[in-house]
């Protein structure tokens, strides 16, 4: 949904934040901002900081930022339209109606006709469930234990035996052939329509404004196929949905239970784990993952325990780990799913299993396991040695030591021999990697004189095989100690930082413009997100309405670059310009900002006038002062 820019500032600008957010956190003053505990992750001491001046709240320790408008869609969940007309209405704003060109108007009342559709169809299925006709749905649901309440929660009905009796409602209610064909519940053919589920026990499929997008329909017994699945609509898109996340999206537990099927999601949420969602038997995806990050950062897998359920558990642990999400493994054993483990050993058990659940990477070390024939020393031999290597994905060598240890106590594997035998693969891997020791400044050390794993995962770098192999490549060919590209990362890092004070510095103090006019424009900010932002800051200032949550509007869309925006306005400084020492500093970072501008236009200099100016410019920086007098 599309809002201009002044509407949208509006509604942010009659919103004091720190109204707002006094509403969820409690918070006291302290010097010109306030701080509370950080509602975006667990702490004991306050390092969540809301600025009346800036309008905008960060939180120094988990880095959530952001204008009021995000801390409702982040504390709420909102959708931006959502937290939009929540704050429209707080200050009585009424929001325009949407101008939309005629194809986005044409393809939003598509959209809108097909929920239409879909709501009127799940209605339709949960009333047939009561009636004389859908006994049969309502006893095989009974039978699998789910209470009414459960039933009506989840919506679920049943799609009679007559085999267009939907068709014909829906024709009743005025709709057309060609919109009920793109709904996905009928089958058109020249011969006529039917509807596509019937005699069936009806799962609808909510997205998380608990809106109707598609249907599963199963069988009651055995029958083929056990599950019947809408296709791919305008609104139904298997691979970024999750079923069951309309109700976990508000779960108070820190973690989310994935599981596979339908009737899991409700066995779990009846039995009062309302965190469960499921991908629905398809596989779970990267936009599976990004859709859960925005809720939780911890997830316990709750497959089947077959082969089946294995095999989707260690395709999902590293896209789950990918997106910064950490996974657990739930042991089903000796029961199939959730489902049938809840049926027969309660939820107290099942809680217990949940706290009792596997790290990720020790289940897929069980896994790996299972590959090797213990009893012969050679096949030993190669576990470990592949254990080893796995090892190697974690490229923080203090955290890879926990996890040999973890590994060690597990299989038994005497922990001395585990970590010489990483290191030893280490060098396999990578024999260059033991020089990079002194300059990667790791803490690590070796043990018997062997190469240092530190060095392997010098850098952030994930050190995965193929990374490490290319690694070496490149320190083959260019005979260096370090890779090119790491070293302009850090460059890069340092660079920003001085970028990041000095916006900071001039939206906390905007007398300070007058400081470097002259030598500081938006175009020395390199990276392009900084520079969209210097640029409005600079705009803003000269316009006389610098507003930095009012910046921060035009990221709404994007998680990550409003993130990163409002950590742009919150680099974390000592207080005021007080003292000599914070003018000092607040000169070096101008000076540091302004080289580093100077050094990427050298690199990039089109001609040799140009570059001349450029060292012109350079040296001149050299004699800079900068006057607070
Ligand atoms: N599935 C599907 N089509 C099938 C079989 C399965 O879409 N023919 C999906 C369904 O979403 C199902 C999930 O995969 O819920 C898991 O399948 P399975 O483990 O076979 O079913 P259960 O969830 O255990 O279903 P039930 O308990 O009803 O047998
Ligand atoms: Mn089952």
């Amino acid at each position: 949904m599309y809002y201009a820019d002044d509407v949208v500032e509006e509604v942010r600008s009659r919103n004091d934040i720190v109204d707002v957010v006094s509403g969820y956190v409690k918070l006291q003053k302290k010097g010109s901002s306030y701080f509370g505990l950080c509602p975006f992750h667990h702490e004991k001491s306050p390092s969540f900081s809301v600025s009346p001046n800036k309008q905008m709240y960060y939180c120094f320790g988990c880095g959530a930022g952001g204008n009021v408008i995000t801390f409702l869609m982040e504390y709420e969940n909102y959708t931006f339209p959502e937290a939009l007309k929540v704050l429209a209405d707080r200050a009585g704003i009424e929001l325009p109606k949407q101008e939309m060109s005629k194809e986005a108007r044409a393809q939003a009342d598509l959209k809108m006709t097909l929920l239409e559709i879909n709501k009127l169809a799940a209605n339709y299925f949960h009333y047939q469930l009561k009636q004389p006709q859908g006994r049969a749905g309502y006893e095989y649901l009974s039978k699998r234990c789910l209470s009414d309440d459960t039933i009506r929660h989840f919506g679920l009905g049943y799609s009679n035996k007559t085999s267009n009796d939907l068709y014909r409602y829906l024709k009743g209610k005025g709709y057309g052939d060609s919109i009920l064909k793109e709904s996905g519940l009928f089958t058109i053919s020249e011969r006529g329509t039917w509807d596509k589920f019937w005699n069936r026990v009806m799962f609808p499929i909510m997205d998380t404004n608990n809106r109707v997008i598609g249907f599963g329909g199963r069988v009651m017994g055995e029958g083929e196929p056990k599950y019947l699945n809408s296709p791919e609509t305008k609104l139904f898109d298997k691979s970024r949905n999750l079923y069951g996340l309309n109700f976990a999206r508000s779960t108070r537990e820190k973690y989310f239970l994935i599981c596979e099927g339908y009737m899991d999601v409700i066995a779990m949420h009846q039995a009062g784990f309302t965190n469960a969602v499921a991908s629905l038997g398809t596989a779970f995806t990267t936009q599976h993952a990004s859709l859960l990050k925005r809720y939780t950062s911890q997830v316990v897998l709750t497959y089947d325990s077959d082969d089946a359920g294995v095999k989707a558990a260690l395709r999902a642990i590293p896209i789950l780990k990918e997106v910064g999400i950490s996974c657990k493994v739930l042991n089903m054993k000796p029961y199939k799913d959730p489902d049938e483990f809840i049926k027969n050993l309660g939820a107290d058990a099942f809680r217990k299993r949940i706290d009792e659940a596997k790290n990720s990477f020790l289940f897929e070390i069980d896994i790996l396991k299972r590959g090797y024939d213990l009893e012969d020393p050679e096949q030993k031999t190669n576990f470990h040695t592949a254990v080893a290597k796995k090892l190697l994905e974690f490229p923080d060598a203090l955290e890879r030591d926990n996890y040999i240890q973890a590994v060690s106590r597990e299989q038994f594997i005497n922990y001395q021999d585990l970590k010489q035998l990483v290191s030893r693969t280490a060098a396999r891997l990578g024999p260059a990697w033991a020089e990079t020791r002194q300059t990667a400044g790791y803490r690590g050390y070796t043990d018997s004189g062997g190469p240092s794993l530190a060095a392997v995962g010098a850098g952030e770098r994930g050190a995965r095989e193929e990374t490490l192999y290319e690694q070496r490549g490149s320190l083959a060919a260019g005979g260096r100690t370090r890779g090119p590209g790491q070293r302009k990362r850090e460059k890069d890092d340092g660079a920003k930082q001085s970028q990041r004070l000095l916006l900071t510095w001039l939206i906390e103090d905007p007398r300070l413009f007058d400081k470097i006019q002259g030598i500081i424009t938006p175009d020395d900010f390199k990276d392009e997100l900084y520079h969209t932002v210097a640029q409005m800051v600079f705009d803003g200032h000269a316009a006389g309405n610098l507003s930095p949550a009012g910046i921060l509007n035009h990221f709404i869309n994007d998680e990550t670059q409003y993130k990163e925006a409002a950590a742009l306005f919150n680099a974390s400084l000592k207080d005021s310009l007080g003292s000599e020492e914070q003018k000092k500093a607040f000169s070096e970072t101008v000076i540091k900002v302004r080289k580093n501008s100077l050094d990427e236009a050298s690199r990039t200099a089109a001609d040799i006038g140009q570059l001349q100016e450029i060292i012109k410019a350079q040296s001149a920086l050299k004699t800079l002062h900068i006057s607070f007098d």
